[in-house]
């Protein structure tokens, strides 16, 4: 019989998304990649993220109360990275990674051109629970490069994002195995 072992539950065997977080308004914006981040209410539609006080970051979302999720392709994970292990106190990681501020049309933090995603998102809610803060912010805007549209829809095969699981980024597979809904054919 197959037996269930119990792990650390500091593991939470769940995938992440990896993303990077524009926080702050134009000329002291930050980039910070964060795991920690999860779509939880549809309608209106309700992005959290979760920012440790330690981090530069943490001042930044603090003041301003916006933030742009930026969704990186899976061929940019060396800025993401970069973003997620240098800190803003010390490098301009806009100037670093030659990357480029837009003007967001509903925020004042910029949008990171470079990257093929952008989520703006206003902060609604602030909770402080142990080591985190999480912010639960209303998505305003969604910007997405055209290449990544099939017709006038974001086409899943061509979001090439990355994914964190335990200290390690992966790509998304390119294929779906099945439809949804395809076990009500079979
Ligand atoms: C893949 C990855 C995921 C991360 N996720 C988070 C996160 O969810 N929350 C957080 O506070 N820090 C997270 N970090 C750490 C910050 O990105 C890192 O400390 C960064 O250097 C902080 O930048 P700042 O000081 O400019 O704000 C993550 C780092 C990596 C590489």
């Amino acid at each position: 019989m197959l037996m269930k072992i119990q792990i650390n539950k500091t593991t939470t065997p769940i995938v992440s998304p990896a993303v990077v977080v524009s926080v702050g308004k134009w000329d002291e914006a930050n980039l910070i990649t964060l795991a920690w981040v999860a779509r939880v209410v549809s309608e209106p539609p309700v992005i959290s993220v979760s920012i440790r006080p330690s981090r530069h970051s943490y001042s930044l979302i603090e003041k301003s109360e916006e933030f742009v999720v930026n969704v990186p392709n899976a061929n940019q994970i060396r800025e993401m990275d970069f973003c997620g292990t240098r800190t803003g106190k010390k490098v301009d990681k806009w100037k670093e990674l030659n990357l480029t501020k837009q003007k967001g049309s509903e925020v004042e933090v910029p949008l990171v051109k470079e990257f093929p995603i952008n989520i703006e998102c206003k902060v609604i809610k602030k909770i402080k629970h142990g080591s985190h803060i999480i912010y639960l912010g209303e998505v305003l805007a969604v910007h997405v490069d055209e290449e990544k549209l099939t017709g006038k829809t974001l086409d899943p095969l061509k979001q090439d994002q990355v994914v964190y699981i335990a200290g390690n980024y992966y790509g998304l597979v390119k294929e779906p195995l099945e439809k949804q809904a395809f076990s009500v054919r079979s």
